[in-house]
């Protein structure tokens, strides 16, 4: 079992720590609940727990399919063992409904439907809100390197594809993901961070329940209840 040593950083949902091997990092999933970028702030027993469990179950779907991420292993019931990356300071979103930011930024109806899923990047950064940000931005401010574009947008896509079969299958609808990259000790650039229902927006394909943190963000019913229903149908 690796050993957590020195704590790296602390972020709003997860612990970072080093291990024996430099090439490996421990996550610990915190049981915080933060939405606009830290403003709404709530701990809650066992957000944690869940999120790690169904992170690491879409990574192996994700690995099921090639799709290169850091995740090794799941730990515990809290902690995940991931390749150390350079992470880019770009999240990439992609959108199959309207939901979210794009309804007020652009004016879509709620759950209008994409002619096809639409992919954006954003600068992480809380202080500016995540602003919205063009490839030119990612170039001038250099979020990212330059190649890597294509490929977090490919990935990005592809792991849309296989998501959305995943929870449709389970009875649930894709609205929207996050995704964060970095590049990898072994140099290639994977998929970093969670892929959780703190980074997805998820309907109930019959009801359109939202089971997703917007339960949380918009005081929409419990988080973690909605949190157990998508683990529930999907392990
Ligand atoms: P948005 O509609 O607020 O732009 O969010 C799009 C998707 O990205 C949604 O599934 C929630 C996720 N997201 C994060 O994971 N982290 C963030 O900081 C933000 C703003 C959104
Ligand atoms: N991820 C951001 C936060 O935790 C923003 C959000 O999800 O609404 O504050």
């Amino acid at each position: 079992m690796p050993k957590k040593l020195k704590k790296l950083y602390e972020g709003k949902a997860k612990i970072v720590y080093e291990t024996e091997e430099p090439d490996k990092l421990i996550l610990h999933f915190k049981d915080t609940a933060t939405a606009f970028d830290g403003v709404k702030k709530a701990e809650l027993k066992g957000k944690g727990a869940l999120n790690n469990t169904i992170s690491s179950l879409i990574f192996e779907i994700l690995h099921e399919h090639g799709i290169k991420t850091h995740f090794i292993e799941k730990l515990s019931d809290n902690e995940m063992l991931v390749w150390r990356a350079e992470r880019f300071l770009v999240e990439t979103v992609v959108r199959n409904f309207a939901a979210g930011s794009v309804v007020k930024r652009l004016g879509f109806k709620e759950g209008e439907k994409f002619k096809k899923p639409l992919v954006e990047f954003f600068y992480k950064n809380d202080e500016l809100h995540d602003p919205l940000v063009c490839e030119p931005h990612i170039e001038l401010m250099n979020l990212a390197p330059i190649e890597a574009i294509p490929v977090m947008r490919e990935t990005a896509l592809k792991v849309n594809e296989i998501l959305s079969k995943f929870f449709k299958e389970h009875g649930m609808v894709l609205v929207d993901f996050k995704l964060e990259f970095g590049k990898l000790p072994d140099g290639s650039v994977g998929i970093v961070d969670e892929i959780s229902p703190d980074s997805m927006r998820l309907w109930d394909a019959n009801t359109g329940e939202k089971l997703d943190k917007d339960r949380f963000r918009f005081d929409l019913g419990d988080l973690l209840e909605g949190y157990r229903k998508i683990l529930k149908r999907i392990s």
